[in-house]
């Protein structure tokens, strides 16, 4: 089968900057406790899905050298899209000046991973460029009286350009889908509503559906829990983190987080963890990248690559 790699990645994140600090003047809660129980210091709000999506799409096209012209396809993975229709991508590609085809989809948390499985499955069946944007914007559909989930969220978007690796090595090498929806009630927002959360339960489940995603793209490539190099997560809550990479047996350094100051993003927490590990020097040339994500759903996806053009 024809592989498809990342050759562009770019993100945008709300320009506004809300601290623990911020939300325990109007809220029952601390700095300390949301540290200690998710990793977040603070999140960054504000901006549409167009505005956000098309920033970090713009990024991505840039750094892949692609015109938006020569795009042959956008996904756009989002559970909060700015209207009930037209998609998101609809105003991406307008917004960019692609000419292709656009859809967006929604698998919550999971959606970017999905979106890449989708879109690699495109190149395999002879496109040259996929752009694939994840973006949410959650604090819309926040309730920020309720200090059970506001401090939480966040809003942000990420993209990549997948075309097709110019060495053979590299690129996606093993990708799963996955859904339970008997968990549906766990993590939900209504039309109308706010988001609304079994926070415990979710955690729970979230550790193991991480945990058997990720072992079944390991299985599927032929490689080992220790040969990854950089675990790229949905970034929700720094100890579900810590306890899937735990029960994967890889050091909880190679898990790239970016939580710290974006709070959950949802469909832009995994693009916008993979950009800082870029920089910071956790991914390479040549590293064997998983990316795993969970959310609503309860969806899953996981996505296993060879990190280079
Ligand atoms: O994309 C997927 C999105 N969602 C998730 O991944 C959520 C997963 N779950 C979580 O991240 C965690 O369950 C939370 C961060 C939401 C909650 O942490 P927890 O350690 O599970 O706390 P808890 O719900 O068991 O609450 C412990 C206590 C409770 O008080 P009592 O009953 O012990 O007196 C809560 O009322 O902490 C209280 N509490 C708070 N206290 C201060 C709940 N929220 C807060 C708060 N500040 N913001």
């Amino acid at each position: 089968m024809r592989r498809a790699t990342i050759t562009g990645l770019g993100t945008a994140v709300g320009r506004e900057v809300v601290t623990n600090h911020d939300l325990a003047r109007t809220l029952d809660t601390s700095d300390e406790w949301i540290v200690e129980r998710t990793g977040i210091h603070e999140r960054r709000v504000g901006g549409t899905c167009l505005e956000l999506g098309a920033e970090a799409a713009r990024l991505a096209l840039e750094q892949a050298e692609t015109e938006a012209a020569d795009l042959d396809l956008i996904i756009c993975s989002t559970c909060t899209p700015d209207q009930v229709f037209p998609a998101v991508s609809n105003r991406i590609q307008d917004e960019l000046g692609a000419n292709c085809g656009a859809f967006d989809l929604n698998a919550a948390c999971s959606g970017f991973t999905y979106g890449i499985t989708i879109g690699q499955a495109q190149i395999a069946a002879g496109m040259e460029r996929v752009l694939v944007v994840g973006v949410d914007t959650l604090s819309r559909f926040t309730d920020w009286q309720d200090r059970t989930t506001a401090i939480l969220f966040g809003d942000g978007a990420g993209a990549v350009v997948l075309a097709p690796p110019s060495r053979p090595d590299r690129g996606l090498l093993s990708t799963y889908m996955g859904s339970e929806g008997r968990y549906a009630d766990l993590l939900a927002c209504d039309f109308g509503g706010y988001i609304r959360m079994d926070g415990k339960e979710v955690f729970r489940q979230a550790v193991r559906v991480m945990v058997s995603a990720s072992l079944k793209v390991l299985a599927d490539a032929g490689l080992d829990a220790p040969d990854v190099a950089a675990v790229v997560p949905h970034q929700a809550n720094i100890r579900i983190i810590e306890s899937a990479m735990k029960r994967l047996g890889i050091p909880l350094e190679r898990a790239a987080t970016v939580l710290q100051s974006t709070g959950n993003t949802s469909s832009a927490s995994i693009p916008l963890a993979m950009d800082a590990a870029v920089s910071n020097g956790g991914i390479r040339d040549g590293d064997a990248v998983l990316l795993v994500g969970f959310g609503a759903g309860m969806s899953v996806a996981a996505a296993l690559l060879r990190w280079g053009k």
